[in-house]
């Protein structure tokens, strides 16, 4: 076979190797990236189905629009728009989940070559998106506050990126909250160096306590001339199911012209049986409670991660309690002489029977061997309490 040149860019990730270990019997594993299915609101989606099927199976069942459905454009604008987003229905489009936002931003935006600026960490899949459409990634650093933006600011005037890449709020892998006067900044400096940034906000709406600061997009009405500068991602996957591949993105008009020409060559539009049960489930108002049952069980298990990362590993670990999402991203202190090489460390707990990432591959660059990223979301209270115990033993 000769494969395209654009494969020499990207390689399957070291964690698909580690992942092939989890099938081990009794592994406890914080390694995935996943929502509980548990906590799949099963009932809600099986009525709204059926009423897609029951009111409206000739268009749910039919090739539909490349920009979306109009239901669900309608209902996701009602959506943003309660987190005080201006949107009308118009002005997104429906994405075969925010994963293939990030790819038609890729396809539309990177020549090879070009720049981008990622936080780092950042989400891994991401990396691999811009890479193999020949995107050189430049890394900005992030702190628990999230990227740090005087860095940023440097980065930006040093390599002129094509865009900026961030997740603001509860990142994927960081779990860090870009705190509001970053956020102003950042929107100051698309403006300021008239460069595009893309807000991936998968999980903004997955807080514990209180609601975090608004998006880039919804504040953007408060830095004149940013919102023509602003792309934002967002994804019904980690608050209802991922199994429904619904996502939206909300771009400039040209950006957005340019994303649906390119999904129409791709998938032509998403399951508009997928689009139709969505805005059925969201029109049947059934948002508001689901949302409530994900952050109340997800802030109690990061509640029982953090608590047991203090009482079993102590010194030997440092993080920040993350206030929202899915992950607890952590660092080996090295203290008392324990391992400061998360790959041994994950090495080592999966003969302990518990698994987690090590945090090197998501960076783009300049890899930090001494983080991990520990998913609190598929576990329960007992099994976190019992697989950080396990933990303590591999140190
Ligand atoms: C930061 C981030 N963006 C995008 C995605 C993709 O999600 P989906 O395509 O299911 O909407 C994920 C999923 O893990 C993520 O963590």
């Amino acid at each position: 076979m000769r494969f395209a040149d654009r494969l020499q860019k990207v390689e399957t990730s070291a964690i698909r190797e580690l992942f092939k270990l989890l099938g081990k019997p009794g592994i406890i594993s914080f390694a995935g990236g996943f929502p509980d299915s548990a906590m799949f609101d099963v009932e809600g989606l099986r009525e709204a189905s059926a009423r897609a099927l029951g009111e409206e199976a000739g268009s749910a069942l039919q090739y539909g629009a490349t920009e979306g459905y109009d239901p669900l454009r309608e209902q996701l604008a009602a959506f943003m728009q309660a987190k005080g987003a201006d949107v009308a229905p118009a002005g997104l489009i429906v994405t075969t989940g925010s994963q293939q936002a990030l790819d038609l931003l890729g396809k539309t935006m990177i020549s090879p070559g070009d720049k981008v600026i990622v936080e780092g960490p950042t989400f891994l899949a991401t990396i691999q998106c811009f890479r193999l459409y020949g995107a050189e990634l430049v890394s900005a650093p992030i702190d628990a506050h999230g990227v740090q933006t005087d860095r940023l600011e440097a980065l930006i005037a040093e390599h002129r990126p094509k865009f900026v890449y961030l997740i603001p709020t509860f990142g994927n892998p960081s779990g860090a909250l870009l705190n509001l006067e970053r956020r102003r900044k950042v929107l100051e400096l698309a403006v300021k160096y008239q460069t595009l940034i893309v807000e991936d906000d998968p999980y903004g709406d997955l807080y514990f306590g209180e609601a975090p600061p608004p998006s880039l997009l919804a504040l953007s009405k408060e830095v004149p001339g940013s919102r023509e500068l602003l792309a934002h991602c967002g994804s019904m996957s980690k608050v209802l199911s991922p199994g429904l591949r619904v996502g939206w993105m909300i771009a400039p008009p040209a950006l957005q012209a340019n994303a649906v020409m390119c999904k129409q060559f791709s998938d032509a539009h998403t399951s508009t049986f997928a689009q139709a049960t969505a805005a059925q489930y969201l029109k049947a108002g059934r948002m508001p409670a689901t949302l409530a049952h994900v952050r109340k069980v997800y802030g109690q298990r990061a509640q029982a991660m953090g608590q047991a990362l203090q009482r079993e590993l102590g010194e030997a670990v440092s993080f920040t309690q993350p206030q929202g999402g899915l992950f607890f991203w952590a660092r080996l202190t090295g203290a008392g002489g324990s391992t400061r090489d998360a790959g041994e460390f994950a090495r080592r707990a999966i003969e302990q029977l518990v698994a987690f990432v090590p945090g090197a591959p998501f960076y783009a660059t300049a890899p930090d061997a001494s983080t991990l990223r520990l998913s609190f979301a598929t576990a329960d209270v007992a099994r976190i309490e019992e697989g950080i115990q396990r933990l303590r033993n591999a140190l």
